[in-house]
């Protein structure tokens, strides 16, 4: 007797293509993805990011290029991020209707319609300290003088034509307050992505390089979620819900799975996440040497994170993997 008589084989669903996809659970889609692009200011600016491999600083007469690559992809959602001319205490190109952002929207906007423009809505890339807001004389952040400024920096985001708003800050009360200040210039219609859960995270090093935004004294300790907390991440999105948040975010993402999965169960608004700037570095140091399968690497994360619950995933890989997936 070479058979046993076994009550169920599942190996007899993966036999083939065919059946696997049939059976297959969790799809990664090109709709799923928002790629980030960092907008700097300047001329014949193409700079490649040192410690991230394919992501690159571009001044706006360099941007259409890069754009017109993710159409060819099929990537048409796209989080703006500036490195702005001048950096200062408050971060005032920020809030500025000629700031760098602002001027990108408008010529993304004019450039093609056929982009979903969201925007990073933070002080940390504008600020010469590299906080997220305002610091007071002993380095603390002014949380109440910082929602002052989100104020600003939204209503001008929203006046240069940006479809989403993405707060990244972690600064208490920061979607009321934007909410709020939308509201009152009748843009009921503009929708709000909160980094709800944003953990202080090592992962966020090459990105800190990219926009030049490491904080010159201490740390973002005080406002960014501590990485061994998890209950603690419901109260912060519970919080960003009855402010008015319309989706939600955990950010990073590879290491915060259980994470992902929590706020999916608890929370039904749309969840996105950030695969950070040292996810994808990982994976690029460790492919440039041979290591792994760059492709089939990346799309294994990805898909670990919409298993987790995950909607939406922001990755650097989306522009070069969004070919290879489904719409
Ligand atoms: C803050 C912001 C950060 C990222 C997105 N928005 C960095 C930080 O909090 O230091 C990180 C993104 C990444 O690492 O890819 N404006």
């Amino acid at each position: 007797m070479t058979t046993f008589d076994l009550p169920r084989r599942p190996r007899r669903l993966r036999g083939s293509d065919h059946l696997r996809s049939m059976v297959r659970e969790t799809h990664l889609r090109r709709d799923d993805l928002i790629m980030p692009v960092f907008i700097a200011d300047g001329e014949n600016i193409r700079q490649e990011i040192p410690s991230m491999p394919g992501i690159f600083q571009y001044s706006l007469d360099e941007v259409d290029r890069e754009l017109e690559a993710l159409a060819q992809a099929g990537v048409f959602r796209i989080i703006l991020f500036g490195i702005p001319p001048t950096k200062d205490s408050v971060g005032s190109d920020a809030c500025d209707d000629k700031g760098i952002i602002q001027r990108a929207l408008r010529h993304i906007r004019a450039q093609d319609d056929r982009f979903y423009l969201i925007t990073d809505v933070c002080f940390c890339e504008y600020t010469d300290h590299g906080h997220c807001g305002v610091v007071r004389d002993d380095g603390t952040l002014d949380n109440d003088a910082t929602l002052l400024n989100l104020q600003k920096q939204a209503v001008s985001h929203a006046r240069a034509g940006a479809d989403m708003l993405a707060p990244s800050g972690m600064i208490d009360g920061m979607i009321g307050a934007m909410r709020g200040a939308l509201d009152e210039v009748g843009r009921h219609d503009l929708p709000i992505m909160s980094y709800a859960v944003k953990y202080a995270s090592a992962f966020y090093g090459p990105f800190r390089d990219a926009v030049d935004s490491s904080p010159q004294f201490g740390d973002r300790r005080a406002y960014q979620m501590d990485p061994a907390n998890a209950r603690e991440a419901r109260v912060e999105a519970a919080l960003d819900v009855a402010e008015g948040a319309d989706l939600l975010m955990v950010k990073p993402a590879l290491s915060y799975l259980d994470v992902i999965a929590d706020i999916r169960r608890h929370f039904d608004l749309p969840l996105a996440c950030y695969n950070v700037s040292g996810e994808y570095s990982l994976v690029k140091a460790a492919a440039a040497k041979g290591w792994v399968d760059e492709q089939a690497l990346a799309k294994e994360k990805l898909l670990s994170m919409k298993r987790a619950g995950a909607d939406i995933i922001l990755t650097y890989f989306a522009r070069d993997l969004a070919p290879h997936l489904d719409g």
